[in-house]
């Protein structure tokens, strides 16, 4: 049974391969069909334009990666089902077909696959495929919208395929249970070592090619909140979540945001949690920056995106609070559900679950060429959603499984290295995935717009956790590392205590505090500033000294990163001490505990 299991999964794995490669060739290039795909490595990086100072010479690329997952692709001898499907017929009206100026098999790394006077579509070598916007994309909103398609058809037609995918499966599992299958047996062993990608197919049929999304609201951290509880949403749905990117806000200020997969790693997310994720990278190719001036007409450049309010958000006149919109060109459109007695100002997670619940009725299975009525739905503010229910499940069934990627930690890895050094410790190194450095102690210490958010009449320092405060609970874990290590000392060296020297941890502090005094203290006690600036010359071109290494993180990596790898620090401290009025604090005790066993604490 076992083995007809796997077998099953295989099948199902080979036809999505397959039908995504055949909707490749078919379908207009801008429509990345495979589903199964979230890397981060076709990130385009060109440098993020801010939004006040946007000018924008070159043409802008968005890439995507819509090579076929070769490695899912078995050899035709070890697939006795993997027979040639008919090609499916499109859903809906498809784009004009690709104009080749190239034959696809030239060596030449820079295939033109699509030329037309708005964008040009290049393919590499390596299979990443890029956009390139024209200047003229910017100036005729109607052949715009057309140029960049649908992200709604997009969807329609990968969820068409899922369908079309489940009829075939039934037939084949059908036909199987039919006829003897002992002779496939060693087969279907060399099939055993699945992988991410095949996962992550078999998850997108779990959701039958039905989506549910969610706007992302306000900072970074409240657009995590919002992420946890919308892939809770999905999960109880059985719907793939598609993923908005880490969104520009009051603090970045810029046009667009990273894709998630960035910084995450999103197939070993998708394996573990069991909710299926899309990117809305992969739905829909927007510029990636914009012409001066272009942010004023971005509406008319965009489609509409039906979304049921809740929260109060979208309700009325009540803000959004996104940028998230404006970067794929989206006009929200407020679909009020008569059922919803709050009419748009939910914030129960039951409540709100229910509402999206209620499927249009289907008579008829979804045919060719048919949308499946029900496909989207969306929800604007995840973040508001609240109920002891839905806050005990964002942790240990969204969070704990969302770790940051190899590339990621290896950032964090080389600020490490340059603040603490690196050590040698091949032994440990190869049961951890980081690079090893010294032990350490990392403070997150939250300031700026909390010290204003004081109540009126109470003094600062009995508001806001103070820096001497903070260094008692440094000397309190000195206290305890020093009896262990002195006890271990002793049982070494048959109870003697004279050459036992006690050497405390650096401290590392994450910090938003700007305050001159408040840097001092923290200079006085000898911890170490995570200080992601660059640095500062004289008006003659010398370096002028810092009390702090100048890490220039931003300026190297741009505005996404700092935030990101302070993110990723919190976690690799072997001591965190977070602030309890914080959720980035919260969260890095959460996963510093249960990713590296790591002592963490709150005050
Ligand atoms: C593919 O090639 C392009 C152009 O050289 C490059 O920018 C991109 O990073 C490459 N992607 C991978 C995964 O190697
Ligand atoms: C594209 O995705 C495939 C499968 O996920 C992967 O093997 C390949 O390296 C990726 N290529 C690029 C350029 O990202
Ligand atoms: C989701 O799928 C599970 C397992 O197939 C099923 O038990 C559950 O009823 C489904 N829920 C919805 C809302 O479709």
């Amino acid at each position: 049974m076992g083995n007809r299991n796997s077998r099953y999964a295989t099948t199902k794995a080979v036809l999505i391969v397959s039908m995504s490669f055949m909707m490749l060739v078919i379908l207009h290039t801008n429509y990345n069909t495979d589903f199964t795909h979230y890397t981060d490595s076709n990130i385009e990086t060109t440098p993020l334009h801010g939004n006040d100072q946007p000018p924008v010479s070159k043409p802008e690329t968005t890439t995507t990666n819509t090579s076929t997952t070769t490695s899912a692709t078995p050899t035709p001898t070890s697939t006795p089902t993997s027979a040639p499907v008919s090609p499916p017929k499109i859903p809906i009206s498809p784009k004009e077909p690709i104009k080749t100026n190239k034959p696809s098999d030239s060596s030449d790394p820079l295939n033109i696959i699509y030329d037309s006077e708005l964008s040009t579509v290049i393919q590499y070598d390596n299979g990443t495929q890029s956009r390139i916007f024209k200047p003229a994309f910017f100036k005729n909103p109607k052949a715009a919208k057309k140029e960049l398609g649908s992200f709604m058809e997009t969807l329609a037609t990968k969820s068409w395929l899922v369908q079309e995918l489940l009829a075939e499966l039934d037939n084949e599992e059908n036909n199987n249970q039919e006829g003897g299958d002992d002779d496939d047996e060693e087969e279907e062993e060399e099939e055993e070592d699945d992988d991410h990608d095949r996962k992550v197919s078999l998850n997108a049929v779990a959701s039958s090619g039905r989506y549910f999304a969610y706007l992302p609201m306000g900072g970074g951290n409240n657009q995590f909140t919002s992420l946890e509880k919308a892939a809770i949403l999905a999960k109880d749905l059985n719907r793939t979540l598609l993923l908005p990117p880490i969104s520009p806000n009051s603090h970045i200020r810029v046009w667009a945001g990273p894709r998630y997969s960035e910084f995450y790693d999103l197939d070993t997310f998708v394996a573990k949690s069991g909710i299926p994720v899309v990117e809305w990278h992969d739905v829909k190719q927007a510029p990636e920056s914009v012409p001066e001036g272009f942010s004023h007409h971005w509406e008319e450049f965009s489609e509409a995106l039906p979304c049921i309010p809740n929260g109060g958000i979208g309700s009325g006149k009540s803000k959004l609070y996104d940028k998230f919109r404006q970067q794929f060109l989206l006009k929200f459109e407020p679909v009020i559900i008569p059922a919803d007695r709050t009419k748009g100002k939910a914030t129960d997670f039951r409540f709100a679950r229910d509402i999206l619940l209620k499927d249009t009725p289907t008579t008829t299975p979804t045919t060719q060429g048919e949308v499946d009525p029900n496909m989207w739905k969306c929800l604007t503010c995840p973040y508001f959603l609240g109920g002891d229910e839905l806050n005990g499940r964002v942790w240990s069934e969204v969070g704990v499984h969302l770790r940051f990627n190899d590339k990621t930690e290896a950032m964090a890895d080389d600020i490490l290295d340059i603040l603490l050094g690196p050590i040698d410790d091949d032994a440990n190194n190869k049961k951890k995935p980081f690079r090893p450095h010294p032990e350490f102690i990392i403070v997150h210490l939250r300031r700026g717009d909390i010290t204003t958010k004081c109540p009126v009449g109470v003094d600062e320092k009995d508001c806001i956790v103070q820096i001497e405060a903070i260094a008692d609970k440094v000397d309190a874990i000195e206290k305890e590392r020093r009896i262990a290590a002195l006890k271990e000392h002793k049982k070494e060296k048959n109870g003697d205590e004279s050459e036992f020297v006690h050497k405390r941890l650096p401290v590392l502090v994450a910090t938003n505090e700007k305050r001159e005094e408040e840097l001092e203290k923290i200079e006085t006690l000898g911890w170490i500033l995570l200080d992601h600036g660059d640095e500062e010359r004289d008006g003659k071109g010398n370096i002028i000294p810092s009390k702090t290494k100048k890490l220039g993180t931003e300026s190297k990596l741009g505005p996404w990163v700092p935030p990101m790898l302070d993110a990723v620090l919190l976690t690799r401290g072997n001591y965190l001490i977070g602030m309890a009025n914080s959720r980035m604090s919260i969260l890095g005790t959460q996963r510093g505990k249960a990713w590296h066993g790591h002592h963490t604490v709150l005050m």
